[in-house]
């Protein structure tokens, strides 16, 4: 049995680092597109050059199932452009998940709304429809749904309970690029729907998100809130609201044509990156079956898991004889796997959602969420890892047992580790 690397031992993973590398590098065509457009155009006030041609290029990805595409900045902007969009303002509620990225819910606060934070389904990660149910009042305009880390949310019976409540559905799909639910697009069930395009993510721009939709007064609304001047003249069709092409609703928030063109390449490339991602992730949950105290990542019969954004088995302490997490990471990492604690709590322990007065509009009583009530969101978060989600397919094969071999090793020496608590 080998010495734990912590305590001086060899170390198990030899493979030279970086072990995950992303984004990819761009390729010669994708850099003579970006040197090309530095001496045509730097700035895109409208729907023309690699603007249009990576939202064409987006609803094509969409399969047609949405009429729309409009980019922005971030994906957190395109959120706000989405809430805007929707009509969300001063005391209504918006309905979303207690474990997720803060940005699929903070745009909402801006426009005055309140949210209501809902626990989390074990297996999915992503919304439970139950306590859906029991949140929704006379308040709530909107349900967020978060398909996180790409695994897609319930969605026949999330439709359903938006159908029956008369609610909006906003569909945040920046981990779920291409993910599918029965043979259905994400991004395709709600009102409005959003990517991040993020650095991270399966499609990415650097910085930049979009949104789509088939409502043409949505449309409307989302351009005018971030795209003044020529694209509100050129493409909101809408008589009311057409008058406000000069400013707009105040805010740029539009993409750079730079990152629109690091877009287009990364659409283009995505289909054969996710099939490499999806093998090299089928392989390493395989392996993990061998791991006692590992669960790997839950995936539904049903679903496809698209961009697959994250790859965060769980850790089960008392199949580990209760070693701590954190004592497990700094043994892994010793060991030289590159693995660590997902860095983002339950949205309800921040403390922009804690507080029960609103902290944009001083004097407004708001929603205080209690963490309490997210007692599925609060155990994932204590038991999850952070591993990579690898997608060089097969040259990763040899780094996945190489981890396999390090988590193996904490199984053998869990006395050593134990004489470190
Ligand atoms: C679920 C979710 N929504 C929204 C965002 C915000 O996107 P951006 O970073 O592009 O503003 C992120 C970013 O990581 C995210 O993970």
């Amino acid at each position: 049995m080998s010495k734990l690397s912590l305590l001086g031992g060899e170390k198990t993973v030899t493979a030279a680092h970086p072990h995950y590398k992303w984004p990819p590098d761009a390729d010669m065509l994708e850099l003579e597109d970006l040197v090309a457009q530095r001496n045509t155009d730097i700035s895109t006030a409208g729907r023309t050059g690699p603007i249009r041609d990576f939202e064409e290029a987006f609803l094509e990805f969409m399969e047609g199932r949405v009429k729309y595409a409009v980019t922005f900045n971030s994906g957190t902007s395109a959120l706000l452009a989405a809430y805007f969009a929707l009509g969300v303002r001063d005391g209504d509620e918006v309905i979303g998940p207690a474990l997720t990225f803060h940005a699929a819910l903070s745009p909402a606060l801006i426009l005055g709304a309140s949210v209501r934070l809902v626990d989390i389904d074990k297996n999915t990660r992503c919304i439970d429809p139950e306590k859906v149910k029991e949140a929704i009042t006379e308040k709530t305009k909107v349900l967020t749904v978060v398909h996180q880390w790409g695994h897609p949310c319930d969605m026949d019976r999330l439709v359903d309970i938006v159908r029956r409540h008369n609610l909006f559905l906003l569909e945040d799909c920046s981990h779920a690029h291409g993910s599918q639910y029965k043979g259905q697009l994400v991004g395709t069930f709600g009102d409005v729907a959003v990517f991040s395009l993020q650095a991270n993510k399966g499609v990415f721009a650097g910085e930049g998100g979009i949104l789509v939709t088939n409502d043409s007064n949505m449309h409307d609304r989302a351009t005018l809130l971030g795209h003044y001047r020529d694209r509100s003249r050129d493409e909101v069709v809408s008589k009311d609201l057409r008058k406000y092409w000069v400013t707009g609703f105040g805010q740029k928030l539009r993409m750079s044509p730079f990152n629109a063109i690091v877009a287009l390449h990364s659409l283009r490339a995505f289909p054969e990156r996710k099939q490499r991602r999806h093998k090299a992730l089928a392989y390493f949950t395989e392996r993990l079956q061998e791991v006692d105290y590992i669960e790997p990542p839950y995936v539904a019969t049903n679903v496809d898991m698209g961009a697959w954004y994250g790859y965060k088995p769980l850790y089960i302490k008392e199949r580990l004889s209760n070693v701590p997490r954190p004592l497990l990471v700094r043994a892994l990492r010793a060991e030289g796997v590159k693995v660590s604690i997902p860095s983002a709590p339950p949205v309800g322990t921040l403390p922009l959602y804690a507080e029960n007065l609103h902290p944009l509009f001083p004097g407004k009583g708001w929603y205080r969420n209690d963490v309490e009530s997210h007692p599925v969101a609060r155990q994932i978060a204590s038991m999850a890892l952070s591993l990579p989600p690898f997608w060089r397919w097969p040259e990763d094969r040899e780094i996945i047992d190489q981890y396999i071999s390090a988590f193996l090793k904490m199984q053998s020496n869990v006395h050593d580790l134990l004489s470190l608590v």
